[in-house]
């Protein structure tokens, strides 16, 4: 089966996250589209080795930790100088933190994983929006998760982080809605990336036991949703949640 692609030609788009996981295979389904790229990571050697898999274009890579207020500003003037201004933003940086229970959960963990998956998002949205509202046009999709919609047992902090992406991008979305800005996200259920390493066997498998497709996700068709988001013929939804969930959500 031939994939087909939305037109991304002349269009400039971060992705956080970009050098793995979810994040990498959107950056390639934008490329594919035309879309020049600026990948936004806080490990270098992954951006790296994304950089060289891109055929017959060379993504720009910048190093930052999207939590850091003063990086991620200087991360957008630098994008905005060597690759123009920005079109699309994918917010895909994310942590799962350690899985445990509410009463046993480290303080400092759940400052951590809140101030990369939360405050990440706001940061990078905070940053983007300005140029995008002058220039009356901008597609942001943040990744959000079903654990912020159901709310995993042992993972509170990231269903809660997932949550508060959840509903910044309502917030969001309704106040760029006369913009041409448009901000949705989407929640996916599990999909075998990377982030796999940080947690528990016993919270993967409950993962997968809830959903009724049986089976993990693909990065590839997250990436498919988000693309349709990120392109101009998603120009009539904004503020909202798109499932990718194998049927665990039905809301
Ligand atoms: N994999 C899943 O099951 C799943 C399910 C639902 C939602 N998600 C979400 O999808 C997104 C991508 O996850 P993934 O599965 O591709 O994970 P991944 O670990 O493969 O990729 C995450 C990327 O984010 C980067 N990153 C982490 N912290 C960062 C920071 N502070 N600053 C900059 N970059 C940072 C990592 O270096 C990595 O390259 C995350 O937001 C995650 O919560 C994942």
């Amino acid at each position: 089966m031939v994939a087909t692609h939305y037109a991304f030609a002349g269009r400039h788009a971060v992705v956080t996250g970009g050098a793995a996981g979810i994040g990498l295979a959107i950056a390639h389904r934008l490329a594919q589209g035309g879309a020049s790229l600026t990948l936004w990571d806080r490990d270098e050697r992954a951006l790296l080795e994304a950089k060289t898999a891109f055929a017959g274009l060379s993504p720009t890579t910048i190093a930052l930790d999207v939590s850091n207020a003063i990086e991620v500003d200087a991360g957008i003037e630098k994008t905005r100088k060597e690759g123009g201004e920005v079109d699309i933003l994918v917010t895909s940086a994310g942590i799962t933190g350690i899985n445990a229970p509410v009463c046993d959960y480290p303080v400092e963990e759940w400052d951590r994983v809140m101030a990369i998956n939360l405050r990440g998002v706001f940061l990078c949205c905070k940053a983007v929006v300005p140029h995008m509202q002058h220039k009356g046009y901008g597609r942001i999709v943040n990744v959000a998760s079903i654990a912020g919609k159901e709310g995993n047992p042992n993972a509170s902090a990231y269903s809660a982080s997932k949550a508060g992406v959840i509903a910044l991008t309502k917030s969001l979305g309704k106040e760029l809605a006369l913009s041409g800005v448009t901000v949705n996200c989407v929640t996916p259920a599990a999909v075998q990336t990377g982030m796999f390493a940080q947690m528990t066997q016993q919270h993967i498998d409950y993962m997968l036991s809830k959903i009724p497709m049986n089976r993990f996700g693909q990065a590839d068709e997250i990436a498919a949703l988000v693309a349709w988001l990120a392109s101009d013929d998603c120009s009539f939804s904004t503020g909202a949640v798109f499932d990718a969930s194998g049927g665990r959500a039905t809301y």
